[in-house]
């Protein structure tokens, strides 16, 4: 990933100065500073929540600013959010089954219909969750309502969405 002078105005108020650095592939890279110093408004230029009003980003060469936000996943950049942004009626398994629609192939017509191919995608996502719900050591509530569960929990169920889509 590469971000290239990213500047993020929110009108007198200059949230990114010239942001720039480069993570390579398979590198862990940590961002840290204090309250306000803009950390999470570079996630969100990253993630496409914002865009940034100067410079550019970009992951495996693609140019990402301006991307529509459903594409990112595509694009393999997956992320979650400091106040969790869950479907907090919905299981924790439905949850995360919820960041694993983008790996479906299979259309509309097709899901209406319920083909086979709908069927093994489900089955699929299924196991992926079975297999993070055991990761992330949410077996005994992988099917409790997320509203009610402690946030620390709630976050893992976060870093499960997102990892469903192997970003
Ligand atoms: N939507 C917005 N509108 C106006 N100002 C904003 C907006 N989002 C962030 N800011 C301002 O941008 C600056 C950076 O905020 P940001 O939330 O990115 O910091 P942070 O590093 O994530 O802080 P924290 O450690 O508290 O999470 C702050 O001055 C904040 O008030
Ligand atoms: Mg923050």
């Amino acid at each position: 990933m590469s971000v290239d002078g990213v500047e993020m105005r929110f009108g007198g108020i200059v949230a990114l100065a010239g942001v720039s650095f480069d993570v390579g592939r398979r590198q862990i890279c940590g961002l840290i500073g204090p309250n306000g110093s803009g950390k999470t408004t570079l996630f969100n230029c990253i993630s496409g929540i914002y865009r940034a009003t100067k410079g550019g980003i970009a992951f495996n060469g693609t140019p990402v600013t301006g991307l529509p936000r459903h594409r990112m996943i595509g694009l393999g950049i997956g992320r979650t959010f400091q106040n969790v942004a869950l479907f907090r009626s919905m299981t924790v398994r439905q949850n995360m089954l919820v960041g694993a629609h983008t790996s479906g192939r299979s259309g509309f017509i097709a899901n209406a219909l319920r083909l086979p191919a709908v069927r093994a995608e489900e089955h699929a996502a299924n196991a992926r969750a079975d297999e993070l719900i055991e990761l992330l050591g949410l077996s005994h509530v992988a099917e409790d309502i997320v509203a009610g569960l402690p946030f620390g929990w709630q976050k893992r169920v976060e870093l499960g969405r997102a990892l469903i889509a192997r970003p």
